[in-house]
């Protein structure tokens, strides 16, 4: 079907799915099935595969004043792309017979000082289990080869805008680069990634990069908070959410004849599962599912779950009625991790000129409507490699901070006193959040 045909039933859909408080945004222009943006397509159209990031090509300074000098950097990002995460209860039959080949990625795990151990994915053809897992020698929502060139071919683009056009960053250093990841492997071989394209000569060397105990990650994040779940829980009991799950019950009827997940929870209450089995099939070059008499998920529903999945993460992390504090609780140690680190260096004692979080959509989503980009425009599913860049600039002994949402600086936020950034960090921490979220209240 031709991207008009399909904008045409985007249209068709969004109209016949109901009032306009739930309907997902189906109209919004997105690629689903390549890393690479058409040339015909302006630069940063939303490509879930792989998100728009910062390029010396389409940058420009600060227009404040020609003597306006950069000074630090802050990034998070999400890693790349992977196999799905989510599995139907019948795996197996819904991938083609020879499944997924991670041949031609090898996933080191060594203890320093030990030899160099990578694994290998292998399902013997005897195992009793074998129908809940694709063919071939792919694990679970790992990084997959063309994750890892994508990460390369972003630090490539970061370093030969922040080293090469500004100068800024001058060798690949652990001195001036500090890295955080979750401590999932696809973040860290991201990290890994990020640091060959800008250096291939990083391949040579061991790096650290922190994590938290995985616990409590600020920045997945994964620390439990019980109260955020009830507010969640009851804000995605009322029609505002409720009613696009009933106005699209014929498409998960047909998603479940064809997957086998009809009564399966998880499969129910959202559609991520869904979004995520078809994006990482797609991005990573796979057909959408097909089942064992030959029967597959159809472009155009498809293409309705992407929005809906627009439409779900905006309502969760942005829109829904105390949606802010649940992002609140839930990323506010994060959010006080960054305010801590503009603070530090405010104050002359960050000695890093980068510091880069390489986390998940759930940390993305989160920093994303704490800063509010949601409040001129609807936020959508981070993308793979999705970017938020906080640059600080100074100028006349004064700091200030610009930030840059997947390559493009975000409105209202091109030049920003650091103390008013500060606080905004600051607004998203609840006081006494370890209690707050421990406390449940009825
Ligand atoms: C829906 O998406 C279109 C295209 O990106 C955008 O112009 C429009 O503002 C969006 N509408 C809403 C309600 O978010
Ligand atoms: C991706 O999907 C679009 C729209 O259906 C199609 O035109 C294009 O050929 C597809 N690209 C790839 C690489 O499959
Ligand atoms: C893949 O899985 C199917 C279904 O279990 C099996 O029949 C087939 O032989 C497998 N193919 C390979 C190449 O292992
Ligand atoms: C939001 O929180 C308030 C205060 O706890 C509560 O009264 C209200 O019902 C909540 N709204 C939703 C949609 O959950
Ligand atoms: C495959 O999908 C078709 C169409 O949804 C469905 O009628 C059929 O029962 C499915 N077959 C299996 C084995 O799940």
């Amino acid at each position: 079907m031709s991207s008009r045909a399909r904008l045409f039933v985007h249209l068709i859909l969004a109209l016949a799915s109901g009032p306009a408080s739930s309907v997902p945004n189906a109209s919004a222009p997105g690629i689903y099935n390549s890393s690479t943006t058409p040339s015909n397509l302006p630069w940063n159209t939303y490509n879930y595969c792989n998100a728009p990031h910062v390029n010396a090509k389409h940058y420009s300074k600060p227009n404040q004043d020609a003597k306006a000098e950069l000074v630090f950097l802050n990034v998070m990002m999400r890693h790349h792309k992977r196999t799905p995460d989510n599995l139907y209860p019948n795996e197996n039959e819904l991938n083609p017979t020879a499944g997924w080949d991670c041949t031609n990625f090898l996933q080191f795990n060594y203890g320093g000082g030990g030899a160099q151990v990578y694994h290998n994915t292998l399902t013997p053809p005897t195992h009793p289990f074998r129908s809940q897992m694709w063919n071939g020698t792919c694990d679970e929502g790992q990084l997959t080869a063309g994750g890892l060139q994508d990460a390369i071919a972003h630090g490539k683009d970061f370093w030969e805008l922040y080293h090469g056009t500004l100068g800024f960053l001058n060798q690949v250093d652990e001195s001036e680069i500090h890295i955080r990841t979750s401590t999932e492997d696809r973040t860290m071989q991201v990290a890994s990634g990020m640091l060959f394209g800008m250096d291939p000569a990083s391949a040579q060397r061991s790096w650290p990069v922190y994590t938290q105990p995985s616990t409590i990650d600020s920045l997945v994040p994964s620390y439990s908070c019980p109260q955020a779940d009830a507010v969640r829980a009851a804000y995605q009991s009322v029609p505002a959410w409720t009613d696009h799950l009933s106005q699209n019950a014929g498409l998960k009827a047909r998603l479940d004849a064809t997957l086998g997940t009809a009564g399966l929870a998880d499969w129910a209450s959202w559609y991520d599962h869904f979004f995520d089995t078809f994006s990482s099939r797609t991005c990573n070059g796979h057909t959408l599912p097909c089942n064992s008499t030959g029967a597959c998920v159809s472009e155009a529903d498809a293409a309705q779950v992407f929005a809906i999945g627009d439409f779900e993460y905006n309502y969760i992390w942005n829109t829904a009625e105390n949606a802010t504090e649940y992002n609140q609780l839930t990323f506010g140690v994060m959010f006080s991790e960054l305010a801590q680190n503009f603070i530090s260096f405010s104050a002359g004692h960050e000695t890093h000129r980068l510091r880069l979080y390489v986390g998940h959509d759930g940390s993305l989503i989160r920093l994303a409507s704490g800063l509010g980009f949601g409040q001129q425009s609807s936020l959508r599913w981070p993308a793979l490699g999705s970017e938020v860049v906080m640059e600080v600039w100074k100028l006349k002994g004064e700091f200030y901070v610009r930030v840059l949402h997947e390559g493009t600086v975000v409105e209202g936020m091109s030049w920003v006193p650091i103390s008013v950034f500060v606080d905004k960090l600051q607004a998203q921490v609840p006081a006494d959040i370890f209690q707050r979220c421990m406390q449940v209240s009825a």
